[in-house]
């Protein structure tokens, strides 16, 4: 037996009082005010409105899956804490945060590429001097991170901020660990020289895993996904009079590279890693006692501001 909607009245179907399936999110969108419906903040309620509605006819979801998916959400919203935002955590997992980062993050060809921010981001990290490391747990292998920031004329902006973060060798930020980490470790606040150029030693970066002990955790799970985030290295990137650039340094034999949890790759920001075996150069480079050393070079091409803010605290 095949089930049919009720049928309605032509009269029915067309007066917005009644609720019609066939042109529901039209009837919820008519009650929005006519003053606010011209509004941004109108016109998304009722594009979200349409969306939703659309999914939800394609779908045809059973009431228990309906009320499956409520749940998810809630328990979405109870992992929420002053540290963690699952929500973001979901939006990073579908994609929706690299499209909106897309979306906000246009540039002029040549200026370095944004990616995703990420909830570990601290807005305090210490200022350092060029060649410092920002290693406080002598854990990983060592690396050395150089580059120039440019305007997109290639001309050197001195005195630029080059703020990096990354994990540590066991896959954790500092801000994951309190008390096992030094606080602050693998963070660091760098400024250009006269030339545009910087410098900081740390460790290679690694694969680690995005939180998946929450409700994302599980629903990647059971779609079949892993939640390693391909080795990479945070940098947002600023100076006077230009947008801030919001990046990574990528790992380019990281296993997971291709695969990013988070869909944070762009092929412009795969670094290019080279390892080197010298004790002697080493040891220069304040790496006393390791037979080898990797290094990159990660230049960064700003573009005029354009008044956009760089990013959104996370949580
Ligand atoms: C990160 O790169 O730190 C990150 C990005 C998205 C979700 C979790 C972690
Ligand atoms: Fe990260």
């Amino acid at each position: 037996m095949v089930l049919q909607p009720p049928s309605q009245s032509a009269a029915e179907t067309h007066d917005p009082a009644f609720f019609s399936e066939l042109n529901s999110a039209e009837i919820v969108n008519a009650r929005i005010d006519r003053a606010v419906a011209d509004t941004r903040f109108g016109q998304v309620i009722a594009a979200m409105t349409r969306h939703l509605h659309a999914f939800i006819s394609e779908v045809e979801p059973t009431n228990e899956e309906w009320l499956a998916a409520i749940q998810f959400l809630t328990e979405v919203g109870h992992t929420c804490t002053e540290w963690r935002q699952e929500f973001i955590l979901l939006s990073d997992i579908l994609g929706v945060s690299m499209l909106v980062d897309a979306i906000n993050s246009r540039r002029p060809s040549g200026a370095t590429e944004n990616t995703i921010l990420g909830p570990f981001y601290v807005a305090n990290a210490p200022h350092r001097a060029n060649g410092d490391t920002i290693c406080l747990d002598d854990k990983g292998e060592p690396l050395v991170v150089r580059g120039q920031v440019t305007d997109t004329n290639g001309t050197p902006i001195a005195n630029a901020v080059v703020d990096v973060w990354q994990t540590n060798d066991d896959g954790f930020y500092d801000v994951q660990q309190p008390g096992i980490q030094p606080a602050m470790n693998m963070r660091g606040v760098f400024r250009t020289d006269a030339a545009g150029r910087y410098w900081f030693r740390s460790v290679r970066p690694r694969y680690y895993q995005i939180p998946s002990d929450g409700p994302v955790g599980q629903l990647l799970e059971k779609l079949g996904r892993h939640p390693n985030r391909a080795a990479h290295i945070h940098a947002v990137v600023s100076a006077d009079e230009y947008d801030a650039v919001v990046t990574h340094i990528f790992e380019p034999n990281c296993q997971y590279l291709r695969e990013d949890a988070v869909f944070g790759l762009k092929s412009s920001l795969i670094g290019d890693f080279k390892r080197t075996e010298d004790e002697q150069a080493a040891a220069a480079l304040g790496f006393t006692g390791s037979p080898f050393f990797w290094e990159v070079t990660a230049d960064f091409v700003l573009a005029p501001s354009t008044g956009r803010k760089a990013f959104v605290h996370q949580v």
